[in-house]
């Protein structure tokens, strides 16, 4: 038998459950991976806290809700394959895998297709391969989005999140300068990473304007507030240089780039999936981090998502089942 953790119903953590289910085996063209370490991302919790409900129904089926089944939870994490389908090659029984995207990574053991494995390299540790793809593929995808090169001055919305250090870190490292928004205890964290911060809040466009007087060329809505849009579309003025991950649909309606899993964004499959190499090159290297909040054992994972929606130190948590 196998651990996996199931929401029980709509609600907080508390309907979180540890159930014992029978170790996958997997279809012709899937593999079963040992789950080594899952990254914990917001849209987690946001699956079973019924809020992709308050999506007007037409977009409900874009949301990927569907009220009579509950969601399986967990989109990333990394392993060793344990079992390899009939049909499949080039992967095999004791490979270290990164894998995403995937459902159900809040487990012993997940099942997913080829195209969801990459080789996690042996300088990159379990807790850092389980966490890097979510958000840094999200953050990759924004960057192109917004159309963001060498030399621009970027503003980066929540750029203390998960989503955040990974934008502010693949934007530095691109060449750009960047003015990234956080709490004033997460400034220090974002200067080391080459990025300038300014506290969000009232008074945020003279304070970005302060530090940028030659005017901001692109921005990230990292966190989806009114005050990221109305900064963002008032400082950069082209909606074609504004991407957002989050918020309601007045982003649509403004004409911004609206991306992920969200009524009428752009998915961006191409491009995430073209991301993943990337990123973990960048790992290697030593051009990129994944800053790591805390880990958790798998059965602690109703507690992960209480830190989770309290609001933590920067970085990403991550369960150990
Ligand atoms: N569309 C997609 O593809 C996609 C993908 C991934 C995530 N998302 C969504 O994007 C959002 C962020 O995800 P995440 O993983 O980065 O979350 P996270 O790790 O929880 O980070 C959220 C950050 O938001 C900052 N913040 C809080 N209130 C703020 C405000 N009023 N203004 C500006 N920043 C504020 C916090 O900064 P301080 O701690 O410094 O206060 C925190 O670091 C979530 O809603 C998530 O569901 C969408």
């Amino acid at each position: 038998m196998a651990r996996t953790i199931r929401p029980m119903s709509y609600g907080g953590p508390e309907v979180l459950d540890l159930v014992e289910v029978p170790v996958p085996v997997p279809a012709a063209d899937q593999v079963v991976v040992r789950v080594k370490a899952a990254g914990v991302n917001p849209v987690d919790w946001k699956l079973y806290s019924g809020s992709f409900h308050a999506i007007d129904d037409k977009y409900k089926d874009e949301a990927g809700v569907s009220a009579d089944a509950l969601p399986r939870i967990g989109l990333e994490c990394a392993g060793i394959v344990t079992a390899v389908g009939e049909e499949l090659s080039g992967v095999s029984v004791g490979e270290e895998v990164i894998v995403y995207p995937v459902t159900g990574a809040y487990a012993d053991y997940v099942v997913a297709g080829a195209g969801s494995l990459v080789s996690k390299p042996n300088a990159v540790d379990w807790p850092v391969a389980g966490a890097l793809m979510l958000t840094g593929t999200t953050a990759a995808h924004t960057l192109h989005a917004a159309a963001v090169q060498p030399g621009d001055l970027v503003l980066i919305h929540g750029g203390s999140g998960g989503v955040g250090l990974m934008a502010v870190q693949l934007a530095v490292d691109l060449g750009a300068t960047v003015i990234a928004t956080a709490s004033e205890a997460n400034h220090e964290l974002l200067r080391r990473l080459g990025a300038t911060p300014v506290a969000y809040g009232p008074g945020l466009i003279d304070r970005v304007r302060a530090a940028a007087p030659e005017g901001i060329d692109a921005a990230l809505d990292l966190i989806g507030t009114e005050e990221a849009l109305d900064t963002s579309l008032e400082l950069v003025g082209n909606p074609d240089r504004i991407a957002s991950i989050a918020g309601g649909p007045r982003r649509i309606e403004e004409g911004i780039k609206v991306i992920g899993n969200q009524p009428g964004a752009d998915l961006g499959t191409e491009v995430r999936a073209a991301a993943r190499p990337e990123l973990i090159a960048k790992l290697v290297e030593g051009r990129l981090r994944v800053i790591i909040a805390g880990t958790y054992p798998l059965d602690e994972a109703a507690e992960a998502h209480r830190v989770g929606i309290g609001g933590h130190a920067p970085g990403k948590l991550i369960l150990l089942p």
